[in-house]
């Protein structure tokens, strides 16, 4: 294989295109629609192709005009909108859930009705089409609950709420304000599981699977883990709570389980799967699952892969990856801290409103490659090819070291040097942990 296409963005997209070039010297890679601000001579980005376009058509066709040997579809969008599909109905060789496999990041209520029927732990749950019912609902049972919209909102849109009141305000905002849009037409309430979250993040080919480094991830947006959830201001890798037990116990409670019920389902799985649960006791519940890897947790959990990632990809595809030799992994320890666009001024910034765009992002260059990478999120280049930013999350600075301390130094003296209007991020990644 000589050439890939990548569809995403952002800072996974980038860390997946990395991981390709860093770990085979001979292939390409196709990055749509990419960050065309991405300085590596095999990494090309497709600016033009929108991935947002329910018509996989124009990036199939750019696919096929490439003659890309692999498509890895990593972005929710395409997933649910079908693309891995589309591809594979044109000849290519696809890694990713199809649209029925990717139901299980877009519907909860289709993921728990599968977990019911083949007896995997869920906490326990109703669902609702009208608003009046699930109120009602929650009166008769009480608080405390959890009230979520059927579609994932990427960490918005659930309401973990302790008392009965706060639960009604939740179905009100989510089924007839539609604060956060049209997922709220349907609502999952459940029971409030209390316990240890655990994060896994595997990679699948039907029942076959290679498990990836635990990594931990800050999901709270000021320091101190207050402020709103907003999917992510940082993450490191590894994990101090990965061990044989908690990974073999995930393996046995959950993935093989999962993966069988799909099977027997009729889904037949590829690609990343990212499964959230709580340890309640010695037992493992599903939270939710994601199709796709998390990010920021991308940035931190591939820099450690040394494997040749092509190589495991063609395992992926030819469901091979039993014979697969284990997953080589860095020693090193790797801490991203995200830098996101805060207020500048006009905007009060993500993720926490308006988020003013177009601010020149200056220092790239200036930091150490030796002990840091950045990874572009939402940024672009302008027609004067300045790097400017372009939304919540700018640009991800990795830090890597020998010890999690050397990493977290390094991640912040990297980021030291990058400055833009309305620049915020977490000082203290690393140093707490998120569930402190
Ligand atoms: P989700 O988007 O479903 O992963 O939910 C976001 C966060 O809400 C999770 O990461 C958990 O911390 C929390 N959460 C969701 N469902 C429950 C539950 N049933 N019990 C306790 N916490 C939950
Ligand atoms: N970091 C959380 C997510 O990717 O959903």
């Amino acid at each position: 294989m000589r050439s890939v296409l990548i569809v995403d963005y952002a800072g996974r997209g980038h860390a997946f295109a990395d991981l390709f070039v860093r770990t085979d010297p001979d292939i390409t890679v196709h990055y749509a629609p990419g960050c065309a601000a991405i300085e590596h001579d095999r990494i090309v980005s497709v600016p033009w192709l929108d991935l947002y376009d329910p018509d996989p058509a124009p990036m199939v066709r750019y696919a096929l005009d490439a003659g890309v040997d692999l498509v890895l579809v990593a972005h929710p969008r395409p997933l649910a909108n079908g693309y891995v599909d589309a591809f594979r109905a044109a000849g290519l060789p696809t890694i990713g859930p199809d649209r029925s496999a990717a139901r299980l990041e877009s519907s909860k209520v289709f993921t728990k009705d599968l977990c019911s029927r083949h007896g995997i732990a869920t906490a326990a749950y109703r669902w609702f089409d009208e608003p009046g019912a699930a109120v009602e609902h929650i009166r008769a049972t009480g608080a405390p609950l959890v009230v979520k919209c059927d579609y994932s909102c990427q960490g918005n849109g659930v309401f973990v709420c302790d008392d009965v009141d706060e639960a009604v305000e939740a179905v009100e905002r989510l089924m007839v304000t539609r604060d956060f849009g049209p997922g709220g037409a349907r609502v999952v309430v459940e029971e409030k599981l209390v316990g240890e979250e655990q994060l896994f993040f595997v990679l699948v080919s039907g029942e076959q699977y290679v498990m990836l480094p635990m990594a931990v991830d800050y999901p709270r947006s000021e320091d101190g883990n207050a402020g709103p959830m907003c999917g992510g201001m940082g993450a490191f890798c590894p994990h101090p709570g990965e061990t044989a037990e908690v990974v073999g116990r995930f393996e046995e409670q959950m993935l093989r389980p999962l993966l069988a019920a799909a099977t027997a389902e009729g889904i037949d799985y590829t690609g990343v799967l990212y499964a959230d649960c709580m340890l309640v006791g010695d037992r493992l519940y599903l939270i939710e699952i994601n199709a796709r890897m998390g990010d920021p947790e991308a940035e931190v959990v591939f820099p450690r892969i040394t494997s040749n990632f092509t190589e495991v990809c063609r395992a992926v595809l030819e469901r091979r990856l039993d014979e697969l030799p284990p997953l080589e992994l860095s020693a090193e320890h790797f801490v991203d801290v995200s830098a996101t666009q805060g207020p500048d001024g006009v905007h009060p910034g993500w993720p926490y409103g308006e988020v003013g765009r177009g601010h020149p992002v200056t220092g790239v260059r200036d930091v150490d490659p030796d002990r840091c990478q950045v990874f572009y999120g939402s940024v672009r280049l302008t027609e004067e090819d300045e790097l400017v930013s372009d939304g919540g999350k700018v640009v991800h600075v990795v830090g890597r070291g020998d010890t999690l301390e050397q990493a977290i130094d390094h991640a912040y003296e990297g980021i030291s040097k990058i400055s833009f209007t309305g620049i915020r991020y977490r000082t203290d990644i690393g140093k707490v942990l998120p569930w402190e």
